[in-house]
């Protein structure tokens, strides 16, 4: 091992340390390789939906998303010829919902413009939405054995201890050095299962915090081990200011029918169903007066706050939200709703894509999903 002059901390790997690194991996990988479902098969179109997936998702919460989304959709034309709203209901509950959006879109692309192949070029797969760098090269090295390097946040983490790098991985100067890591390390062949083995370490054992040093089939190869520096290698994140955010959600109730409203491409949750909700400002009845007169610009329909239903607290990024959820009684409503307004039944609402705090106050309305 070498230090990089162009890099003042950190030591570079010999060939030597290269060879003796991908051989401990991947004899480690083969015993140790979690028998997940999307590994299964090397079908590019699964690879592509694990990996859309498991972008800032856990293993854990995909293992139980994947199957059921394969099952309706086994290939990219069933895919593309789904409605969105059907794709959102599958994913619903996985977050980031622009993932399963643009996912959506790229199958239409395949089959409009690859004949519903997915294509094996890396330039193709990078200009398809959703994909950047690293998911190019992950679904290009698992499914095809292409020699492509990855670079994520298991990865990050892994690289920037096996070098002992002690600058900020995520800066531009440091991403640009770990993925020229990434590159050299791979393995003249079989780079579909070093791929995996490295994130598979990244994982297991080179975890955030307290990683399995003593296990670690690389231990003799890293510096950060021999030096005792695995809690500041890589440097702790900034922990992001919590802001505290209050809302009020309506359930506008018509006869047997609640109010509904598809969410706007420019929002957050774009393209789910949502009851209408607003911020409210503080504990002043006037906010009520303010939520309800929005209510009547956004969706026509005139209503007064009735009983309170639930109270919901959930996290969105940095802010912490407290929702009152309250039944409103319709007043008025016009003889045509604007599009994207609907009444609909609570039974209906089984199959509508719905936030996860948007499911919660369904479940409390009609008892089930
Ligand atoms: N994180 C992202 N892609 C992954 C994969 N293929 N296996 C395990 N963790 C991952």
């Amino acid at each position: 091992m070498t230090s990089l002059s162009a890099s003042p901390a950190c030591q570079w790997p010999s060939a030597a340390w290269k060879r003796q690194f991908r051989r401990k991996l991947v004899d480690w990988y083969r015993r140790h390789a979690r028998d997940l479902e999307w590994r299964r098969s090397r079908d590019p179109y699964r690879v592509w939906v694990s990996e859309i997936m498991l972008q800032q998702t856990q293993v854990a919460t995909v293992a139980d998303y994947f199957p059921r989304f394969v099952a309706e959709f086994p290939d990219v034309a069933s895919l593309a010829a789904a409605d969105e709203a059907r794709v959102l209901r599958l994913w619903e509950g996985l977050g980031y919902y622009r993932r399963a959006r643009q996912l959506h879109q790229a199958a239409k692309l395949i089959v409009a413009e690859h004949g519903g192949r997915f294509p094996s070029e890396v330039e193709t797969v990078r200009n398809l939405p959703g994909i950047g760098r690293y998911t190019a090269g992950a679904i290009l090295s698992i499914a095809f054995d292409a020699r492509q390097p990855i670079l994520e946040a298991n990865t990050i983490r892994l690289f920037s201890r096996l070098i002992a790098y002690r600058g900020d991985p995520r800066s531009k100067s440091g991403e640009n050095l770990l993925w020229l890591l990434a590159e050299e390390l791979l393995p003249a062949s079989g780079s579909s299962q070093f791929n995996q083995a490295l994130m598979e370490l990244g994982s297991l054992v080179c975890t955030p915090r307290a990683p399995a040093c003593e296990p670690c089939p690389v231990r003799s190869l890293c510096p950060t081990h021999r030096d005792g520096l695995q809690d500041s290698i890589p440097p702790p994140k900034p922990k992001p200011r919590i802001e505290a955010v209050r809302e009020l959600l309506l359930v506008v109730r018509n006869q047997d029918r609640v109010l509904l409203r598809r969410r706007h491409a420019t929002e957050r949750w774009a393209g789910l169903w949502d009851f209408p909700r607003f911020p409210i400002d503080g504990a002043d009845g006037s906010s009520t007066e303010a939520v309800l007169e929005k209510l009547a610009a956004t969706t026509g329909v005139k209503a007064r706050v009735a009983a309170p239903l639930t109270t919901i607290k959930h996290g969105v990024t940095r802010f912490r939200i407290t929702l009152d959820c309250h039944w409103a009684d319709c007043l008025h409503a016009p003889r045509r709703l604007p599009t994207g307004i609907r009444w609909l039944r609570p039974t209906q609402l089984a199959d509508y894509p719905l936030s996860t705090t948007g499911r919660k106050v369904a479940i409390a309305v009609c008892g089930g999903s």
